[in-house]
């Protein structure tokens, strides 16, 4: 039987638990920026929560930044919760079910490389939003659509189905919130390189983040796609942009 996607996905995070954090540098890199920005901003203490929160990248790097302040870790995945460092507290939860309910709400709810993941974003970004406490925040880091250009436009040239996961639009994730509620929005592109295209996507497998709705390419179709992928004419080498949109928003 066809498991389904959502599945599936929490399967793939499950099995790559134990290499996650050795293959996280991007997430790593993004998880810490975030941090930093949360470092700058006037969030009462309180009921502090990182949603998808994997092994505890942010959520880490959050308490780092706020000595004495807990983050709650929330993560379909008990494997993922098994690697946070001692004494933190973590809650089993499929997030497309919505949050759990809570005692309090959060004065703090964040979230890096995990929306992408779930059914329908806008809605689950309107969702957070709402359980927010008064003057409470919500930070969130996101890839979205315009990333992987390099991929779609190989797979087109190569007339082969590209399997990259489709990334909510910059534009329906905005529109899912009020404009006053956005205090910081911004883009950030980051581009990795290899010498050779295996390398670039193979680490999205050791990290769990390689579950896609469309079927896998067979040997010929992924030699097509290899040969079509454009070079970077400086460097020789092959090269993936991610496009994250962080947003830092206030109830
Ligand atoms: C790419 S990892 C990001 C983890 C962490 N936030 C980081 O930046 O390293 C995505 C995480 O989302 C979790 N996830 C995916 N779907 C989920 C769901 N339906 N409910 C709860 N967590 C989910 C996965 O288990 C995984 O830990």
């Amino acid at each position: 039987m066809i498991k389904g996607f959502s599945e599936q996905v929490l399967n793939n995070f499950e099995k790559a638990s134990a290499t996650y954090n050795s293959k996280a540098e991007l997430q790593q890199t993004v998880a810490l920026h975030l941090a930093r920005e949360c470092a700058h901003l006037p969030i009462p203490a309180g009921f502090w929560v990182d949603l998808g929160a994997g092994t505890g990248l942010l959520a880490d790097a959050l308490e780092d930044g706020h000595p004495g302040q807990k983050v709650l870790r929330i993560d379909g995945s008990q494997g993922m919760l098994a690697r946070q460092k001692p004494d933190c507290a973590s809650q089993q939860w499929d997030l497309n079910e919505g949050l759990p309910s809570w005692p309090q709400a959060p004065a703090l709810l964040a979230s890096s490389f995990s929306l992408h993941w779930l059914k329908d974003p806008p809605t689950r970004l309107q969702e957070w939003i709402t359980a927010l406490a008064p003057e409470g925040w919500l930070a969130l880091a996101i890839p979205v659509e315009g990333s992987f250009h390099q991929w779609h436009q190989a797979a087109a040239t190569a007339d082969v189905h590209c399997t990259a996961l489709a990334m909510p639009s910059q534009a329906s994730l905005l529109n899912a919130i009020p404009a006053q509620s956005i205090r910081k929005q911004e883009l950030l592109e980051i581009t990795q390189q290899t010498a050779k295209v295996l390398e670039l996507l193979k680490p999205m497998r050791d990290l769990g983040a390689h579950t896609s709705p469309q079927a896998g390419l067979n040997v010929g179709q992924w030699r097509r796609l290899e040969q079509a992928w454009q070079r970077c004419q400086e460097t020789g080498r092959a090269q993936l942009t991610w496009k994250i949109q962080v947003l830092l928003l206030k109830r």
